[in-house]
């Protein structure tokens, strides 16, 4: 009775050897089963290796974790690429719908364009916001947006823009998207980034830097002819964007950051 109580969907009838409908395809009955007698959909069974990950050794992996934003002129092998895909079948993904495809840039002419027309698309929405006929109206009415802080940032970032300066993808030789269909109430936004981050810890144990880029999925999101460029099929939005490259920097402490605030009930 073990499939049976830990189903989600109680979709397992034991006596008639019958799964519903209401069945999610999470393999939890394959998964917990002593006996092997529930087959998963795909693939054989696999026992299970026991996880040398210490608490201790989760606490300096995460400590050591940081954004890297400087990568070495190395590309990241294919098979290394391959590897940290297929490890994604691991992860989780609301109601098991596992929505999300991976599309992978490594080209340099890619990736220079990814970076160029990203930069293009984040200045123009700025100017937009920023503009003087917008900026009085929107201060008034988002006070939370710091729209000075914004121009100021936008002056910068202009500044800096050439087609060697890299400021999105810091020249890095590998580019991520998780994209999906779109969708207003679904949990795809919540899959990408779950399956990011841990595509970012998986990276770090391989000795790969990565940088989460909000720039390439918000400019993604407001440019069509990028989303056609880069072959997301039409109807999709890309929810995550992940650099991942050879660092080339090495950090040697902790930051120092607060915990979070956080309440017992
Ligand atoms: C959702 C998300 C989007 C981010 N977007 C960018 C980005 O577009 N460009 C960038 O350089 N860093 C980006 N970052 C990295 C953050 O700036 C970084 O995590 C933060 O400064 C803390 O530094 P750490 O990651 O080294 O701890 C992003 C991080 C997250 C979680």
């Amino acid at each position: 009775m073990k499939c049976v109580n830990d189903c989600p969907s109680d979709a397992i009838d034991i006596e008639a050897g019958s799964i519903n409908d209401t069945c999610i395809h999470c393999g939890h009955c394959v998964a917990i089963c002593p006996e092997s007698t529930i087959y998963p959909d795909s693939q054989d069974i696999i026992k299970l290796k026991p996880s040398q990950v210490s608490p201790g050794s989760f606490q300096d992996l995460s400590a050591g974790i940081r954004t890297c934003r400087s990568y070495l002129g190395k590309e990241v092998d294919k098979d290394t690429l391959e590897l940290l895909v297929d490890n994604m079948k691991h992860y989780p993904s609301a109601s098991n719908a596992r929505p999300l495809k991976i599309t992978i840039l490594t080209k340099r002419e890619a990736i220079a364009s990814i970076n160029q027309q990203t930069a293009e698309t984040l200045i123009k929405s700025i100017g937009q916001i920023t503009s003087p006929v917008l900026m009085p109206i929107l201060q008034v009415l988002a006070p939370k947006l710091e729209l000075r802080r914004l121009k100021a940032y936008k002056k910068q970032f202009v500044a800096r823009q050439t087609p060697e300066s890299s400021q999105v993808c810091h020249h890095a030789p590998a580019v991520l998207l998780f994209h999906a269909p779109a969708t207003k109430y679904g949990m795809a936004s919540a899959d990408a980034y779950i399956w990011a981050s841990y595509t970012s810890i998986f990276a770090s144990t391989l000795g790969l830097g990565t940088c989460f880029n909000g720039f390439i999925t918000t400019a993604m999101k407001r440019n069509k002819s990028m989303r056609l460029e880069f072959g997301i099929p039409a109807g999709h939005q890309v929810y995550a964007a992940l650099l991942l490259g050879h660092p080339k920097v090495k950090y040697k402490n902790e930051a120092g950051r607060e915990k979070p605030e956080v309440k017992y009930i």
